[in-house]
């Protein structure tokens, strides 16, 4: 079995934080950043990247998600999302799902404001009954 590293959910957040400023998004106005603890030990930031063909925009789950694979991690240990504003940033349907690839149902997915963790979902909280790399086993 891979090893967990050891989870410092403020030291993703420091992360998170440190990045979101750097979003581009200058259509939405809406700044998320995201960090992944991933199965190396190493942590990989994501922004998201608007573009003005709208739906060619990405999200900071999913550039982190990038960044992990271009990095050499394999798997997500936790992953922390960061945003502003008064509700909670959870990620869209379609990072739930990009997340699921290379997490467990288990997986934290912690949600930040700008003033630290607000909430601690597992994945499967977030994408029950999920459809993943093993449903393609016949
Ligand atoms: N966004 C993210 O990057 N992650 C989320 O979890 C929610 C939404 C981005 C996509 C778009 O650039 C902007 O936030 C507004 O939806």
């Amino acid at each position: 079995m891979a090893s967990q590293p050891e989870m410092d959910f403020e030291a993703l957040f420091a992360v998170a934080a440190r990045v979101q400023p750097l979003a581009y998004a200058p259509y939405s106005r809406f700044k998320v950043g995201a960090a992944i603890l991933a199965d190396d030990g190493a942590v990989y930031p994501g922004c998201n990247v608007e573009n003005a063909a709208y739906p060619s925009g990405s999200c900071a789950e999913q550039g982190a998600i990038s960044a992990m694979i271009a990095g050499g991690g394999l798997r997500i240990a936790a992953i922390v999302v960061m945003g502003e504003g008064e509700m909670l940033v959870t990620p869209c349907g379609a990072c739930r799902q990009r997340i699921r690839e290379f997490a467990d149902p288990n997986t934290p997915v912690a949600i930040a404001g700008p003033g630290g963790i607000r909430q601690r979902f597992s994945l499967a909280e977030l994408l029950p009954a999920s459809f993943g790399p093993d449903n393609l086993r016949r």
